[in-house]
């Protein structure tokens, strides 16, 4: 087997890139060990930046986004009991898509079986070889055998657990990374929303975020330990749970069936840099962010939005200067989102330390209370417009 552009991963950056690079001509193979119907399922964040959308959009990929997708002008920070409401596009200019990452994965993939260009799933990638010759070769099995790809890039776009990672040699890679002592229990509950803009509340028995995904499901998140364990939350105590953390005069919480529930732990995590040889990182294989700020599936898609066109440039114009400046210009974007997912994590959790629980709700009124403070964490949950990001 042979392509130009071996792409590991079906995720929104593996899909992404290969819808780009399709559209541009350039032949590409993406190889997915999960099955269809695992990644179309994955139920994952669900807040798309305009940046995002609109590559979606102008790609031809944003019809049924543009249909079913909720498009937000604020979100609301609760502490003390009361609301406070963030009016990002008063602020900023921007809004937001409320959209399921699952369901861009869909769209995604429907519009490349449609194109016909190869997408294997139940494909495991093994290895990497000779990703520093102009040849590299992805090693992969498929119904029990083992395949080789032979291209002219690899694209590691297999997630934080892939393996294109490790291709690149230990003291070529720097690795930054902070654990936090917290974990997201998430559900899907089949019931209204109970608000039409996302809820970030900060309560005294920890962290409690209400999002939605349509007018008939909502999607809900409690603080909880990082190793906690779903057996000690039966639905009960999450509901109960989330009255405590939500509550607000006048307001009410709406319960009905819960119908998916796990627990995410909470990590910072960068590698750099994400181009070596023929070898290049996108998406949660090169970068993981706190999902308190929303960022990590804008973060894949600005990635690609960055490596497409200059792949596009070094098959058609013979040019590397995009390859060459992939890297640094991608992780100025990433470390924004790192400071951002940090700051909204640290503004929000319970912390052990109550001189922290302090600071923070001193933090909290003063975003309440200063337009500067609220345009300052507008601008970065819309996305970074400014030059350099
Ligand atoms: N071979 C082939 N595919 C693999 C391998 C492998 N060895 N290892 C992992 N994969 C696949 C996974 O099954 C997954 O479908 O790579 C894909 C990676 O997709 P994501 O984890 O969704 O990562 P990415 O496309 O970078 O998107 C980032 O996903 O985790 C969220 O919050 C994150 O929203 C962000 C987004
Ligand atoms: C979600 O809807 O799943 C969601 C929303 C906002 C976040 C994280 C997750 O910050």
């Amino acid at each position: 087997m042979r392509t130009r552009v071996a792409i590991v991963g079906a995720g929104p950056a593996g899909l992404t890139l290969g819808h780009l690079l399709t559209l541009a001509g350039i032949d590409n193979v993406v190889l997915e060990s999960r099955t269809r119907e695992h990644v179309e399922t994955r139920v994952r964040a669900g807040v798309l930046e305009e940046g995002t959308t609109n590559l979606l959009r102008s790609t031809g990929v944003g019809e049924r986004m543009d249909r079913e997708g909720l498009v937000h002008h604020g979100v609301e920070l609760r502490f003390d009991e009361t609301a406070h409401r963030i009016a990002m596009s008063d602020l900023t200019g921007h809004s937001i898509m409320v959209y399921g990452q699952q369901e861009v994965v869909k769209d995604l993939i429907a519009a490349r079986l449609q194109s016909g260009a190869p997408l294997h799933f139940e494909a495991e990638c093994a290895s990497l070889e000779d990703v520093t010759s102009e040849r590299p070769r992805v090693v992969f099995t498929q119904d029990g055998r083992a395949h080789e790809l032979e291209c002219e890039f690899v694209a590691g776009c297999d997630g934080f657990h892939g393996v294109c990672r490790s291709a690149i040699p230990a003291a070529a890679l720097r690795v930054y990374e902070r654990a936090y002592p917290f974990g997201w229990l998430g559900i899907l509950a089949a019931v209204a929303p109970s608000t039409e803009e996302l809820i970030y509340a900060r309560h005294p028995r920890g962290f409690a975020l209400h999002s939605l995904r349509s007018p008939e499901i909502s999607r809900l998140y409690v603080q909880c330990s990082p190793d906690d364990d779903l057996a000690h939350w039966p639905d009960t105590r999450i509901w109960d749970e989330l009255h405590v953390r939500l509550a607000a005069k006048g307001w009410t919480l709406h319960e009905g069936p819960i119908i998916e529930k796990g627990i995410t732990s909470m990590r910072s995590f960068v590698a750099e840099p994400m181009r070596y040889g023929r070898l290049l990182l996108a998406g949660d294989a090169a970068h993981i962010v706190p999902p308190t700020g929303a960022k990590g599936l804008n973060l894949a898609i600005a990635d690609v939005a960055l490596l497409a066109p200059a792949l596009v440039d070094w098959f058609h114009a013979g040019t590397s200067t995009g390859l060459d400046m992939y890297s640094d210009t991608a992780l100025r974007r990433v470390w924004r989102a790192q400071d951002f997912s940090n700051y909204m994590t640290a503004l929000l959790h319970r912390h052990d330390d109550e001189f922290e629980n302090m600071r923070q709700l001193s933090r909290l009124q003063y975003v309440a209370n200063s337009p500067a403070a609220a345009r300052s964490l507008a601008e970065n949950y819309v996305g970074l417009q400014l030059p350099g990001f």
